[in-house]
Protein backbone atom coordinates (compact mmCIF):
# COMPACT_ATOMS: atom_id res chain seq x y z
CA UNK A 1 0.00 0.00 0.00
CA UNK A 2 1.30 3.06 -0.68
CA UNK A 3 2.33 5.77 1.98
CA UNK A 4 -0.60 8.03 0.72
CA UNK A 5 -2.95 5.39 2.62
CA UNK A 6 -1.11 6.28 6.10
CA UNK A 7 -2.39 9.80 7.23
CA UNK A 8 -3.41 11.68 10.67
CA UNK A 9 -6.62 10.56 11.70
CA UNK A 10 -8.48 13.79 13.99
CA UNK A 11 -10.13 11.92 16.63
CA UNK A 12 -13.57 13.21 18.24
CA UNK A 13 -12.98 15.64 21.04
CA UNK A 14 -15.86 16.25 23.87
CA UNK A 15 -13.81 19.51 25.38
CA UNK A 16 -14.94 19.77 29.27
CA UNK A 17 -13.58 22.21 31.89
CA UNK A 18 -13.69 18.90 33.87
CA UNK A 19 -10.73 17.56 31.41
CA UNK A 20 -11.47 16.39 27.67
CA UNK A 21 -12.47 13.27 26.33
CA UNK A 22 -11.41 11.45 22.75
CA UNK A 23 -12.97 8.54 21.68
CA UNK A 24 -12.09 5.53 19.03
CA UNK A 25 -14.46 2.59 17.90
CA UNK A 26 -13.60 -0.22 15.89
CA UNK A 27 -14.53 0.04 11.90
CA UNK A 28 -15.51 4.07 13.04
CA UNK A 29 -13.14 6.97 13.40
CA UNK A 30 -10.22 3.88 12.01
CA UNK A 31 -10.93 1.29 9.26
CA UNK A 32 -10.48 -1.33 10.85
CA UNK A 33 -11.41 -3.81 13.90
CA UNK A 34 -9.34 -3.58 16.89
CA UNK A 35 -8.01 -6.61 18.09
CA UNK A 36 -4.97 -5.87 20.46
CA UNK A 37 -3.76 -2.98 21.88
CA UNK A 38 -0.76 -2.25 23.05
CA UNK A 39 1.61 0.91 24.91
CA UNK A 40 5.02 1.59 24.80
CA UNK A 41 5.69 3.55 28.09
CA UNK A 42 9.06 4.26 29.77
CA UNK A 43 11.22 4.48 26.86
CA UNK A 44 14.96 6.08 27.87
CA UNK A 45 15.77 9.34 25.61
CA UNK A 46 17.83 8.54 22.47
CA UNK A 47 16.21 5.17 22.00
CA UNK A 48 14.49 4.12 19.05
CA UNK A 49 11.35 1.67 18.71
CA UNK A 50 10.09 -0.37 15.90
CA UNK A 51 12.10 -1.02 12.82
CA UNK A 52 9.68 -3.56 11.15
CA UNK A 53 7.42 -4.03 8.65
CA UNK A 54 3.91 -5.66 9.00
CA UNK A 55 2.34 -8.26 6.58
CA UNK A 56 -1.22 -7.45 6.98
CA UNK A 57 -1.80 -5.53 10.46
CA UNK A 58 -3.35 -2.55 10.61
CA UNK A 59 -2.20 0.40 12.82
CA UNK A 60 -3.19 3.38 14.35
CA UNK A 61 -0.70 4.91 16.75
CA UNK A 62 -1.43 7.71 19.65
CA UNK A 63 0.47 10.12 21.82
CA UNK A 64 -1.20 9.49 24.84
CA UNK A 65 1.00 11.74 26.58
CA UNK A 66 4.26 13.61 25.47
CA UNK A 67 5.24 13.33 22.30
CA UNK A 68 7.30 11.43 19.39
CA UNK A 69 8.02 10.84 15.82
CA UNK A 70 7.08 7.91 13.83
CA UNK A 71 8.83 7.61 10.22
CA UNK A 72 7.36 5.89 7.41
CA UNK A 73 8.50 4.08 4.60
CA UNK A 74 7.05 2.26 1.68
CA UNK A 75 9.87 1.38 -0.12
CA UNK A 76 10.26 4.61 -2.39
CA UNK A 77 9.55 7.84 -0.30
CA UNK A 78 9.57 8.35 3.76
CA UNK A 79 7.93 10.40 5.72
CA UNK A 80 7.99 11.74 9.49
CA UNK A 81 5.06 12.29 11.63
CA UNK A 82 5.62 14.07 14.74
CA UNK A 83 2.29 12.57 16.96
CA UNK A 84 2.36 14.90 20.30
CA UNK A 85 -1.61 14.91 20.96
CA UNK A 86 -4.22 12.48 22.31
CA UNK A 87 -7.15 13.67 20.05
CA UNK A 88 -5.72 12.47 16.73
CA UNK A 89 -3.44 9.48 15.87
CA UNK A 90 -1.18 7.97 12.58
CA UNK A 91 -3.08 5.26 10.58
CA UNK A 92 0.03 2.88 9.62
CA UNK A 93 -1.33 0.54 6.81
CA UNK A 94 0.10 -2.92 5.64
CA UNK A 95 3.57 -3.41 4.29
CA UNK A 96 4.79 -0.10 5.88
CA UNK A 97 8.86 0.48 7.49
CA UNK A 98 8.09 2.23 10.21
CA UNK A 99 10.54 2.86 13.46
CA UNK A 100 10.04 5.89 15.82
CA UNK A 101 11.93 8.23 17.84
CA UNK A 102 12.59 11.42 19.22
CA UNK A 103 10.53 10.21 21.85
CA UNK A 104 9.98 13.06 25.05
CA UNK A 105 10.23 11.70 28.80
CA UNK A 106 7.51 10.76 29.94
CA UNK A 107 6.13 9.58 26.54
CA UNK A 108 3.36 7.19 26.26
CA UNK A 109 2.62 5.48 22.61
CA UNK A 110 -0.43 3.87 22.57
CA UNK A 111 -1.12 1.15 19.73
CA UNK A 112 -4.43 -0.56 17.97
CA UNK A 113 -4.36 -3.28 16.42
CA UNK A 114 -6.18 -5.06 13.65
CA UNK A 115 -5.02 -8.47 14.58
CA UNK A 116 -3.37 -10.52 18.01
CA UNK A 117 0.33 -10.34 18.29
CA UNK A 118 2.18 -13.15 15.21
CA UNK A 119 5.49 -12.57 15.00
CA UNK A 120 5.03 -14.05 11.54
CA UNK A 121 3.62 -11.45 10.60
CA UNK A 122 6.74 -9.07 10.95
CA UNK A 123 8.90 -8.33 8.10
CA UNK A 124 12.32 -7.57 10.18
CA UNK A 125 14.97 -7.22 7.93
CA UNK A 126 14.76 -4.16 5.49
CA UNK A 127 16.48 -6.00 2.60
CA UNK A 128 13.96 -8.53 2.28
CA UNK A 129 10.94 -5.83 3.14
CA UNK A 130 12.47 -4.02 -0.27
CA UNK A 131 12.44 -7.13 -1.66
CA UNK A 132 8.86 -7.85 -1.33
CA UNK A 133 7.75 -4.36 -2.41
CA UNK A 134 9.53 -5.14 -5.55
CA UNK A 135 7.77 -8.45 -5.61
CA UNK A 136 11.47 -10.45 -5.78
CA UNK A 137 10.10 -12.14 -2.68
P1 LIG B 1 8.26 -5.26 18.90
O1 LIG B 1 6.98 -5.23 18.14
O2 LIG B 1 9.49 -5.72 18.17
O3 LIG B 1 8.55 -3.85 19.58
P2 LIG B 1 8.69 -2.39 18.90
O4 LIG B 1 8.21 -2.46 17.50
O5 LIG B 1 7.84 -1.53 19.73
O6 LIG B 1 10.11 -1.97 19.00
O7 LIG B 1 8.04 -6.17 20.20
C1 LIG B 1 9.01 -6.27 21.22
C2 LIG B 1 8.80 -7.58 21.96
O8 LIG B 1 7.50 -7.62 22.57
C3 LIG B 1 8.89 -8.80 21.04
O9 LIG B 1 9.62 -9.79 21.73
C4 LIG B 1 7.47 -9.25 20.90
C5 LIG B 1 6.77 -8.77 22.12
N1 LIG B 1 5.37 -8.37 21.86
C6 LIG B 1 4.34 -9.17 22.33
O10 LIG B 1 4.55 -10.23 22.96
N2 LIG B 1 3.05 -8.77 22.09
C7 LIG B 1 2.75 -7.62 21.41
O11 LIG B 1 1.56 -7.28 21.21
C8 LIG B 1 3.84 -6.82 20.92
C9 LIG B 1 3.60 -5.55 20.14
C10 LIG B 1 5.13 -7.23 21.18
Amino acid sequence: MPLEDCRIIELPKISDPRGNLSFIESGRQIPFDIQRVYYLYDVPGGSDRGSHAHKKLHQFIVAMSGSFDVVLDDGSEKKRFHLNRSYYGLYVCPMMWRYLDNFSSGGVCMVLASAHYDEADYIRDYDLFMKKVLGDA
